[in-house]
């Protein structure tokens, strides 16, 4: 409906395009003021006139088609009130069906995701939830619009710092204590060797020459480092298992150990090696750049080398018309140099395909998280936390729920709910964990919107026999809280775009609240459980399609539903 007005309104205006005038129009706040309004105060400074003048020569011009009730003219805006019931044929119409908001923009099209990428022997910590969020909704986004999504996961499983460990756990470990503490244990081992190191340096040569034989294939090193892997690998597996998050390849950085060789020999070949310090670098000083340093002095190579392998084989395997990367902000720098490499490097793709997508910080403000050995905080703890956080809300809220339902809801709905504080705010924004608001039943988060769907459900649930149908009366929809639930309803394919273009989840989680608290006002205003069959079968078939909507964008963000809750 928005487009047709826009159609409309641009077709009649030779001084603005659709793009310009989609801008400008506005959504009144009151139903006085009819359901868009065009403002005309851009168009007087062009056209040198009044504002009210134009709005009233504009007005006069338009040709009032069938979805338009009436047009009027009040001071400099132009206000369109829409034929309700045509309004509210087509938005049922068209929403009715599964596919609403489904495209196939991203047809033949493949695009890389990588994200989450947590490293080996650390734990999976908060900003590694960001990540893993965020790139598991853009992987929905973008499947939404029908790309062949690939879920990479960059793990960090490879360079010096697995020298140190292997020290670490040859002079101070045992077999028994990894087993049992797992990543707990590689940590404090960690951390025992730089203690150590502080007051013996000959520890760093030997790190060294433990991480050159890896890379050198030595068997005994190369033993101990896999099974540090295996071990990370099941617990971050945990973790995605509880969020329910799946990716196509884990592939780490220990997977382009072989094709660094080819990088070092093609940046030569280039002329784009030079030497400083017994390091090899990429000068960058041309474009503002720090050097990107490509081999250490010791000829092992580093993280920026690998992504350079990884850039060139992801391209070589997947073609990608983007390959997107989910990291912190502090990292922009390593990805401008990495990507400017591969333009130095002849490949013209590089500048439009490969994106950064940089996120803010998690702040903790005062909140007390559970932490295991050395105050560290675990994902996992926190989303255990949440758990059971909402457990007891349900418990209380809800008792008649058997144990098994209250136990599946109370994971859904608390993973759910850090999933959602996570992605509610623009992601460039830094986000506060506040226990109290996170896992609340009211206000923009993630259980407010679930409850909202069980709402729904559970309407449908007790109507005997009813058929979503668009053969309804559409005159019961025109009141204004079924208006406005319409247009949200209306909304949902152009968030799914903006979302993608903007690489966005917070779109479509404002998005889920503002449909929910509309399907709230609309199912205060109205009583949808009337003996009236066709009042009842309209109000039925909209909250069936707001059921479904609001299922499909808690599903965008990688958030599940439930039944009750
Ligand atoms: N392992 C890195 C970290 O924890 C993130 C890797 C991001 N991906 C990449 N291709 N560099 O910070």
């Amino acid at each position: 409906m928005k487009e047709k007005i826009v159609n409309l309104l641009s077709s009649n205006i030779d001084e603005l395009d659709n793009d310009q005038v989609r801008e400008l129009l506005e959504q009144p706040p009151k139903p006085e003021l009819g359901d868009y309004a065009f403002p005309c105060f851009r168009l007087a400074k062009v056209m040198r006139k009044a504002p009210q003048m134009i709005a009233a020569e504009i007005s006069e011009k338009i040709e009032k088609p069938d979805f338009v009730e009436r047009i009027e003219v009040q001071g400099a805006y132009i206000n369109f009130f829409l034929a309700k019931d045509m309004f509210a044929k087509e938005v049922i119409t068209k929403s009715i069906n599964d596919d609403f908001g489904s495209f196939e923009i991203g047809k033949d099209k493949t695009i890389c995701i990588d994200y989450s990428s947590p490293n080996v022997a650390k734990n999976f910590h908060v900003g590694h939830l960001r990540t893993t969020v965020i790139g598991n909704s853009l992987y929905k986004i973008f499947s939404k619009l029908g790309y062949n999504v690939e879920r990479i996961n960059h793990l960090g499983d490879w360079g010096t710092q697995f020298g140190k460990l292997i020290v670490a756990y040859k002079n101070w470990g045992n077999e028994e204590a990894v087993k049992e503490k797992g990543i707990e244990e590689l940590m404090r081992l960690y951390v025992l060797f730089h203690d150590e190191a502080d007051k013996d340096s000959s520890l760093e040569d030997e790190a060294r020459a433990w991480f050159h034989k890896m890379e050198i294939g030595d068997e005994e090193a190369l033993k101990i480092w896999k099974w540090f892997f295996d071990i990370s690998l099941e617990e971050f597996k945990r973790t995605y298992k509880l969020m329910n998050m799946e990716f196509d390849h884990f592939t780490g950085e220990s997977f382009y150990r072989d094709m660094t060789d080819d990088v070092v020999k093609e940046l030569e070949e280039h002329g784009l090696l030079t030497e400083s310090d017994g390091a090899k670098i990429v000068d960058l000083s041309e474009y503002d750049m720090a050097p990107c340093l490509i081999l250490k002095n010791d000829g092992s190579s580093i993280y920026a080398t690998r992504d350079i392998a990884a850039v060139e084989y992801r391209k070589k395997t997947y073609n990608f018309s983007k390959c997107l990367y989910v990291t912190g902000q502090e990292q922009k720098l390593h990805f401008s140099q990495v990507f400017k490499v591969m333009e130095l490097l002849g490949n013209e793709w590089a500048k439009d395909s490969l994106i950064h997508i940089p996120y803010g910080l998690v702040s903790l403000g005062g909140e007390k998280l559970s932490t295991r050995g050395g105050n560290v905080i675990y994902a996992e703890d926190i989303l255990k936390e949440a758990i059971s956080k909402i457990k007891e809300i349900i418990d209380e809220k809800n008792p008649d729920l058997s144990a098994e339902e209250k136990e599946e809801a109370a994971k859904i709905v608390g993973v759910g709910s850090v999933i959602f504080n996570d992605l509610y705010n623009q992601r460039i924004k830094d986000v506060s964990f506040k226990w109290e608001h996170i896992t609340s039943f009211e206000g923009e988060t993630g259980p407010y919107v679930q409850y909202t769907y069980a709402r729904c459900s559970s309407i449908l649930r007790n109507i005997e026999g009813f058929k979503p149908s668009t053969d309804i009366d559409y005159s019961v929809l025109s009141d204004a809280s079924s208006v406005d639930l319409l247009k949200e309803i209306d909304r949902f394919p152009n968030v799914i775009l903006e979302a993608a273009d903007r690489y966005e989840p917070s779109v479509v989680a404002r998005y889920a609240v503002d449909l929910a608290q509309a399907f709230n006002r609309f199912y205060t205003e109205n009583r949808i459980a009337v003996d009236d069959e066709n009042i009842r079968n309209t109000r039925c078939t909209v909250t069936y399609i707001t059921r479904r909507i609001l299922k499909d964008s808690l599903d965008l963000l990688g958030i599940g539903c439930v039944e009750r809750m």
